[in-house]
């Protein structure tokens, strides 16, 4: 998907909620984009962390699959819509952000406890935690330690009525992540 593309697709389906989360799919991805910039993070994290669930926009499956007990495995269908057009700096943190909190749920013993109603839920259909040989495994992977920071924004960015930048204002950096038309690629 283009840039162009996914403004035309939030702007029309952005609105779907998550379930139990107070918060639409384009509430949580400015949240999250914002979260990227208050830490100083890259343009490609910043748009990494804004794109990272679009794979549940593109896959319309309703508010929050978990509900219905599916996984959408929305992480895989983000990474094959965006790798046409991105670079893979932001394609591989989304296609890890998933295995990244299995991961923290791992390492981390606090982190499961405090996850989101949704990302729990989602957690068991997801594979649950990684055991102690697939979590060494997935650190060592390149974009791993990118998927975990996206992880963390992502984690905090669930909050009602939080000021955030409009869509417009994510354009130009999306475009400046995006593969050159002449690159080939
Ligand atoms: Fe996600
Ligand atoms: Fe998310």
């Amino acid at each position: 998907m283009t840039p162009d593309e996914i403004v035309e697709l939030y702007l029309e389906h952005g609105h779907i909620a998550y379930e139990g989360e107070g918060v639409t799919q384009l509430e949580h991805a400015l949240q999250c984009g914002q979260l990227a910039i208050s830490a100083g993070a890259s343009d490609a994290q910043i748009v990494a962390s804004l794109l990272h669930d679009i794979g549940h926009l593109v896959n319309r499956l309703g508010a929050s699959p978990s509900l219905r007990g599916l996984n959408d495995t929305h992480e895989a269908v983000a990474a094959r819509v965006l790798a046409p057009h991105f670079i893979e700096a932001v394609v591989e943190p989304i296609r890890l952000h998933v295995d990244a909190k299995r991961y923290l749920c791992r390492v981390e013993p606090a982190y499961q406890g405090a996850l989101s109603p949704d990302s729990t839920r989602s957690l068991e259909l997801q594979g649950g935690p990684l055991d102690a040989a697939a979590a060494a495994d997935f650190i060592a992977r390149p974009w791993a330690a990118e998927a975990v920071r996206l992880r963390r924004w992502d984690d905090g960015a669930k909050r009602r009525a939080a000021t955030v930048p409009g869509l417009a204002e994510f354009i130009p950096l999306m475009k400046s992540c995006a593969h050159s038309p002449h690159s080939g690629r």
